[in-house]
């Protein structure tokens, strides 16, 4: 593997001084991490101006198990348990205890997991907002872009208050004590949230969508496969 990057090195050097790559395809190699480099496409021809494609590893396999469960309780919830049976309640407690452990990966996991990596300050929002006002793939966030990262703690959150409320509402029910008011205004609140839901989900797969077919980068099949593409070039929007 070192023999084949020391190799690429030495055909850029060559191709930079014939003057075919620019200095910014260089520095687009350069800076990615060896690490996160996975599977370089080391064709034999290097076509000047054609930007080489490779695979990078971006969500690790607690991010995409967690993904998908969360997903698959949260739907099973809205749409087919019986409201307050039992399996409504094991699947939402599930569901729960997923999102915290999701939410500590945030704290300690790989390096795209991490809020640090992701969180939507409103410098990033800003700089994304221009790049997308521009029709420009904003290149910082191999990870959830701003937008996507506001989307994401709003659906944590929600979650978070669905598990709380229903535990609240069971323990007014069942054990007469009403920590957080009683239980039809528990009851209210758990329908808000999950009314909520039937808005912020669908938006969020559409979103998925959308970006998908604009950065032309299936972002769904990332969350499956944990990989994303990237090329040498800075990409712009379909
Ligand atoms: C109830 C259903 C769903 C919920 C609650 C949900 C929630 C989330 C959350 C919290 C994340 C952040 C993941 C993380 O960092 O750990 C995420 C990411 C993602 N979700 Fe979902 N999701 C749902 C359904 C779906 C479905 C059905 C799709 C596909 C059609 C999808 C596609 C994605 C994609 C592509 C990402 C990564 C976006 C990116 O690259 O930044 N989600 N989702
Ligand atoms: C985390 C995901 C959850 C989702 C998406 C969800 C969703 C829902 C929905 C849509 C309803 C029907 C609301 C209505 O129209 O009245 C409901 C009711 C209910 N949920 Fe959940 N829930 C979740 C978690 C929980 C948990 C963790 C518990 C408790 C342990 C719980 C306990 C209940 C109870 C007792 C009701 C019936 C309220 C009534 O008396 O009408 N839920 N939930």
């Amino acid at each position: 593997m070192r023999h084949l990057v020391c190799l690429r090195y030495l055909a850029d050097f060559w191709f930079l001084a014939a003057g075919i790559v620019n200095k910014q395809m260089i520095k687009g190699v350069t800076t990615m991490s060896q690490k996160d480099i996975i599977n370089w496409d080391d064709s034999s021809i290097h076509i000047p101006n054609m930007p080489k494609a490779r695979q990078v590893k971006v969500w690790d396999i607690l991010v995409r198990v967690t993904h998908w469960t969360i997903a698959a309780g949260i739907i099973a919830n809205l749409l087919f348990t019986e409201d307050s049976s039992e399996l409504h309640e094991y699947v939402g407690y599930t569901v729960l205890g997923l999102v915290v452990v999701r939410l500590l990966w945030g704290l300690v996991g790989t390096r795209y997991a991490r809020f640090t990596s992701f969180f939507p300050t409103p410098t990033r929002l800003k700089r994304h907002l221009s790049a997308l006002s521009v029709r420009r793939v904003d290149e910082q966030h191999l990870g959830h872009n701003p937008s996507a990262a506001l989307m994401m703690l709003s659906l944590w959150a929600v979650i978070i208050g669905l598990g709380i409320t229903g535990y609240l509402m069971d323990a007014a029910i069942f054990s007469n004590i009403e920590l957080l008011g009683d239980k039809d205004f528990l009851e209210e609140i758990h329908e808000l949230l999950a009314n909520s839901l039937y808005l912020l989900v669908p938006l969020h797969i559409i979103a998925a969508i959308a970006m998908s077919y604009w950065q032309r980068q299936n972002l769904i099949k990332s969350m499956i496969t944990g990989k994303k593409t990237v090329t040498d070039k800075p990409s712009t929007m379909k």
